[in-house]
């Protein structure tokens, strides 16, 4: 008689909650980096390596305090320490967080770092759809200099976002050949319409947005090699004439600021700004992105959003069409970390 294997009786599977643990505490990862880049870590070891109480001396720090910055950056794979307790930058802090390299993504950082308090006071803007009390990113609540810091932070931000990789993207995935007019609506630093004038010889671009923003990308395309080509517009996007005469309108990162009745106005002023033939090109991060990591971005980045949030590529090709737009051609960007897809529309 053949006796049956004996069935093993079932574990209930229960879900651990060390995927809690590690959301619940990532802010101590993001604490440390800011940290560390305030107190000028990855500058002072690009330097030269250093032990902990020669970093504790240069950076002010107490040794117990720079003994414990340094492991947790290490941990985090910012730094690495050798035998001789010699501490180093790791190449990623190397390449990115040391200030006046061409790859610098510090001011990134600081911008990163001032969104701080308004996620420490998310219920309130999720109750209220107010910034905080204690929130002071870019308020008049803040010493002028201050916010003027964190403006200058920004707008060099997104200078670094478009030079880390994102630019590239776009201009890869557009074809703006045999067009010479492109006006950039609220350009930010103008990284964008650089790298299109780069690209295309035959291009001139000009860069529409606030006073004081459009007076930091004044400097930085003077320092391009295109800066005959592509000049600065002071103006209020919402309500400033556009002019006509262009081939292309850039929207990068514009409509994710704005609710639908806005940016329908913005996508008509383009429209009529365009000649027959040519074409709108937004950029912007999307809920349906092309990467899981990408959609988790979108879904977070939203809440950074007083006014507008984050919106489809499928519903910003139906506003494009809705404005007049036709032939609407929409690009994900895989190899993109900040804006995932790009929609084209063209005049008729
Ligand atoms: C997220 S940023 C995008 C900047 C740039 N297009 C880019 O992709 O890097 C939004 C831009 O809108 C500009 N902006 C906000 N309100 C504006 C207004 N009323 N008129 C013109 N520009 C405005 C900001 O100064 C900022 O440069």
């Amino acid at each position: 008689m053949s006796t049956l294997p004996k069935r093993r009786p079932r574990r209930a599977t229960h879900p651990t909650p060390e995927p809690l643990y590690r959301l619940a505490t990532a802010f101590w990862s993001s604490g440390v980096l800011f940290a560390a880049h305030r107190l000028a870590v990855f500058e002072v070891l690009h330097a030269r390596p250093r032990t902990v109480a020669e970093l504790a001396g240069v950076c002010g720090l107490t040794p117990d305090g720079a003994g414990k910055l340094l492991a947790a950056c290490q941990s985090l794979g910012l730094v690495s320490c050798d035998v001789g307790g010699l501490y180093r930058n790791s190449p990623p802090a190397d390449v990115f967080l040391v200030p006046g390299k061409p790859t610098y993504q510090g001011h990134l950082l600081a911008y990163l770092a001032d969104l701080w308090t308004r996620f420490g006071e998310l219920e309130y803007l999720l109750q209220t759809g107010e910034i905080g009390p204690r929130e002071t990113a870019f308020t008049l609540a803040r010493p002028d200099a201050e916010r003027q810091t964190a403006e200058r932070n920004w707008v060099l931000a997104m200078h670094e976002i478009a030079l880390g990789g994102q630019a590239e993207a776009l201009c890869q995935a557009v074809d703006l050949s045999g067009y010479t007019r492109l006006l950039d609506v609220s350009g930010g630093s103008g990284a964008y319409a650089i790298r299109f004038a780069e690209q295309y010889p035959q291009l001139t671009a000009e860069v529409l947005d606030l006073p004081e923003v459009v007076a930091i990308a004044d400097g930085l395309i003077q320092q391009s090699g295109v800066g005959d080509r592509v000049r600065v517009l002071a103006g209020d996007f919402v309500n400033a004439d556009y002019g006509v005469g262009y081939d292309v309108v850039l929207l990068s990162g514009v409509l994710h600021g704005l609710g639908e009745r806005y940016i329908l106005r913005v996508l008509k002023k383009a429209y009529a700004a365009l000649n027959s033939g040519g074409c709108v090109i937004v950029q912007e991060m999307t809920p349906d992105a092309p990467s899981p990591a990408a959609v988790q971005f979108a879904a977070l980045f939203s809440l950074n959003m007083m006014s507008g949030g984050t919106y489809s590529a499928e519903q910003i090709a139906l506003w494009l069409n809705q404005s007049g737009f036709l032939r609407i051609v929409v690009t994900p960007l895989k190899q993109a970390w900040w804006f995932d897809h790009v929609v084209v529309g063209r005049k008729p």
